[in-house]
């Protein structure tokens, strides 16, 4: 099925149960695809180009050093101006192979058959790509939107039930974006994840990121969940995934919200919330190793005449709200010392509760 999407959209938008070879490019094309899911491709009767590189590619080896033999590699086939590269696997592949695209012979068209829930519901659209510097994570990358997306939701049968958690958070996401409290508590429930649920979601980034495609505005609301989720999964030394920070940091959003004299979320939604990342607790570091942080936040500002380090007297936070769209406000980072100790604190006497 090809989801309805803005005119003049980038990216056309496939939602498939199994891969279909009509919708690979026209023309000269190659592949670099997940080790993993080399097996479930062919075995789906999809072409293998000769040319094809089938990777491992980590999260901690989303780095330039893992591009740069793809780009010699393509130069040595070669890839004229006129290929495309189709990228298949989660978020570490399409984020670098998108990178590649970009960066060869100054860019080249590129597909993305994300393979993973997070990559479907959110990674592979909107045209962001890169790779991690020993900095910090997408520290360097390109805007370069891939021609299609074509999402298999088959390919999800064999992936990992935390990789399945760890996506489903980008979806519930979308829902607090939205303020749609009923959708949230649905996807917060235990059940199979919905393709409708993938649909709606994609159709949502999709209109954001058309209206704003380099993020100097509404496409902020997507960072919902991200500002404390960020510096969760880098102080966790990586062990907490991105979606799983993301659902603690859109707890700690609700709260925050809650704090600065916003509407007060259902409990029902906050039982929920606080129900499914009780497992994750132990992963949770510290305030005072969050702290700095979130001073490093990317969009964070600066008292005037201080240097890079100076620590940030705003960043960038989104405040969800029941019934209504997320609003953004520039804040303090401390305003997410109390947020983080509720957080501590309900998880806390879930896990003794339960
Ligand atoms: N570009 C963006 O807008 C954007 C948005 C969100 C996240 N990201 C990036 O996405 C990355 C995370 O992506 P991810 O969560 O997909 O992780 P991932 O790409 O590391 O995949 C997770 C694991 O699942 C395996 N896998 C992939 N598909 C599978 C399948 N169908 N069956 C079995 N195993 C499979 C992979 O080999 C890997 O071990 C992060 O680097 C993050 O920065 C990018």
């Amino acid at each position: 099925m090809r989801l309805a999407t803005p005119s003049g959209f980038a990216t056309e938008v496939f939602l498939l149960e199994a891969p279909d070879k009509g919708l690979l490019p026209d023309g000269h094309w190659t592949l670099v695809g997940d080790m993993r899911l080399r097996e479930a491709w062919t075995g789906a009767g999809m072409p293998e180009p000769g040319d094809a590189l089938w990777v491992t590619v980590p999260e901690e080896e989303k780095k330039l050093r893992t591009v740069i033999p793809w780009l010699e590699h393509w130069a040595r086939v070669p890839l004229h101006r006129d290929a495309t590269v189709v990228a298949l696997g989660g978020g570490v592949v399409s984020d670098l192979v998108g990178l590649g695209a970009a960066l060869y012979l100054r860019g080249v068209a590129w597909q993305v058959w994300p393979t993973t829930l997070l990559a479907m519901a959110d990674a592979s659209l909107g045209g962001k790509t890169g790779a991690d510097l020993a900095a910090g994570k997408n520290l360097v990358g390109a805007f370069h939107p891939p021609k299609r997306l074509v999402a298999c939701t088959g390919f999800l049968k064999d992936l990992p039930a935390r990789h399945l958690e760890n996506g489903r958070w980008e979806l519930i996401k979308t829902a607090l974006i939205l303020g749609e409290m009923a959708w949230a508590m649905e996807m917060l429930q235990d059940g199979p994840v919905r393709f409708a649920w993938v649909e709606r979601a994609l159709a949502y980034k999709a209109g954001v990121v058309h209206r704003d495609p380099r993020e100097a505005g509404e496409r902020r609301l997507l960072n919902l969940g991200h500002t404390l989720g960020h510096a969760l999964e880098a102080a966790s030394g990586y062990r907490l995934l991105h979606g799983e920070a993301v659902g603690l940091g859109l707890l700690g959003a609700c709260l925050l919200a809650e704090e600065q004299g916003l509407k007060s979320f259902p409990p029902d939604l906050l039982d929920l919330l606080v129900r499914r990342l009780t497992p994750l607790a132990p992963l949770i570091a510290p305030w005072p190793a969050c702290l700095p942080l979130l001073h490093r936040d990317k969009k964070a500002k600066r008292a005037s005449g201080h240097t890079e380090e100076a620590p940030a007297t705003e960043i960038h936070c989104i405040l969800p709200r029941p019934g209504e769209s997320a609003i953004q406000r520039a804040l303090a980072p401390r305003v997410w010392e109390v947020p983080h100790a509720r957080l501590i604190d309900l998880l806390d006497r879930e896990a003794h509760r339960a």
